[in-house]
């Protein structure tokens, strides 16, 4: 396949040239956005009276039957193009002779790539959107089923107050709600169409630009047409969104390989979301979550050479920018790739109530509930605090917890107590009574059950 620019060059290209400057091993997967914007653009051209429109309508139709054509296999992509733009380019003109060489009318491949990206992201962030909040609603449905499982809570990974499992779910439903958040701005501000940019400085054709944008389904137009074919913030803030999306689901498996360990044994993942080991017969192991934790390292990765790509490139259009999209959708394929096996690996887990609720009858998790009785009872909290740690350094001794304590114990500390402290301490009561908005208790993690559901429902 030649190439478009020919006519100034008196040598044929070489191998290593074009092997290093073709990007149509990952530009090919845009085609159907290449070819779309295309038919959007002929016929603006078209309706504008810039080229026929007789003209328009074949090319139109021939670009309509190129897509049908590569969607069916019947036309395969060279590999040996440039890249997408000029391999359809070429076919339209192989195909439709002269009328092929209008298409190209008042654009460039500047405008049509910066175009085709925003097209390709639109779709993936809206494909990416759903899986996230297919993981909210299977967060819902699971804590749905554990409001009232009692699990220690930790802070600096020590046992430190009771929650419910619940409420620790729905805290990663939280992080994923502002992660759609995130992806839909990310959206709206892409949704400007660059078409018409040219190169760099625009055109002198009378081009119908909002005529192209509502074909396309942009919100408007770039308003500078330096800015329109070299910004790239969009893939920056993609996959900056797709970073944060990444950490969130990396600290949640890090909590899923913590909690299949012997040590905590709070959830068994099911057979089919485990491996187990060549040489250790009994070993069943996390590995999508620890893949999951391991590729958030790519993702991080290709948000940092978006970063360095664009930091030093004067405008407008300089051909170091083609590095964008590897970077891009290694990091959409990428979190697509975690979703579709995090999800269902949630969605199967066993949680083991009872495990949990043991961990969390250990460890005085109910010492600033004792506490909280003593200040009941009329003494400031410095003081209550302070006698709560010496019951606790008591039960340490004496190999007892707090439940177990007798009341003499706790009298010879503080006279204070009497035997409304173990209903006071019972992990139930402290757990169900946490009912302040945001709180553990199972009224409160309904409540943000229910929210998370009309954020994804809507
Ligand atoms: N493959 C190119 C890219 O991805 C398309 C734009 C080419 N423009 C140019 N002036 N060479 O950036």
């Amino acid at each position: 396949m030649g190439q478009l620019w020919k006519g100034r060059f008196k040598k044929e290209l070489a191998k290593e040239t074009n092997d290093f400057n073709s990007s149509i091993s990952f530009d090919c997967r845009m085609f159907e956005e290449d070819i779309k914007g295309s038919i959007a653009h002929a016929t603006m051209l078209g309706a504008t009276g810039i080229i026929e429109k007789s003209e328009a309508e074949k090319i139109t139709a021939e670009l309509s039957d190129i897509l049908d054509d590569i969607k069916s296999g019947k036309l395969k992509i060279d590999m040996e193009a440039e890249d997408i733009h000029t391999f359809i380019e070429g076919e339209l003109t192989s195909r439709l002779g002269q009328t092929g060489k209008r298409l190209h009318t008042a654009r460039s491949r500047n405008d049509q790539v910066a175009l085709d990206i925003r097209m390709t992201l639109k779709k993936e962030i809206a494909e990416i959107k759903e899986k996230l909040k297919a993981l909210v609603g299977v967060l819902c449905s699971k804590a749905e089923e554990h409001t009232e499982t009692i699990m220690p809570g930790y802070t600096h990974l020590q046992r430190a107050q009771p929650i419910t499992f619940g409420h620790h779910l729905m805290a990663y439903a939280a992080m994923l709600l502002r992660d759609i958040d995130r992806l839909d701005d990310t959206a709206e501000r892409m949704n400007m169409l660059p078409l018409g940019s040219g190169a760099l400085a625009g055109t002198t054709y009378p081009l119908d630009r909002q005529m192209t944008a509502e074909l396309l389904g942009f919100n408007g137009v770039t308003q500078n047409s330096l800015d329109g074919v070299s910004d790239r913030d969009f893939c920056i803030e993609l996959a900056s969104a797709l970073s944060l999306i990444m950490v969130h689901l990396s600290r949640f498996s890090e909590e899923i390989i913590m909690w299949c360990s012997w040590e905590f044994k709070f959830v068994e993942l099911d057979d089919a979301f485990s491996t187990g080991s060549s040489i250790m017969p009994q070993k069943k192991n996390p590995d999508i979550a620890e893949l999951v934790r391991g590729k958030s390292g790519r993702v991080f990765g290709d948000l940092t050479t978006l970063l360095t790509v664009m930091k030093g490139i004067p405008l407008a259009y300089n051909k170091d920018m083609q590095e964008d999209k590897e970077a891009i959708f290694d990091a959409v394929d990428t979190v697509k790739m975690c979703l579709n096996a995090f999800t269902p690996m949630i969605e199967t887990m066993t949680v083991l109530k009872d495990n949990m609720r043991a961990a969390a009858a250990k460890g005085f998790i109910n010492a600033t509930d004792c506490a909280d009785y003593l200040v009941g009872k009329g003494l400031p909290f410095r003081d209550a605090y302070k006698a709560t740690g010496e019951l606790v350094a008591l039960c340490i001794d004496k190999g007892l917890t707090l439940e177990t304590l007798p009341l003499k114990e706790y009298k010879a500390v503080c006279d204070l107590f009497d035997g409304g402290i173990y209903d006071a301490i019972s992990l139930e009561k402290c757990t169900f009574d946490r009912k302040v908005e945001g709180g553990p208790s199972p009224e409160s993690v309904k409540k943000q059950i229910s929210i998370a559901r009309s954020k994804i429902n809507n």
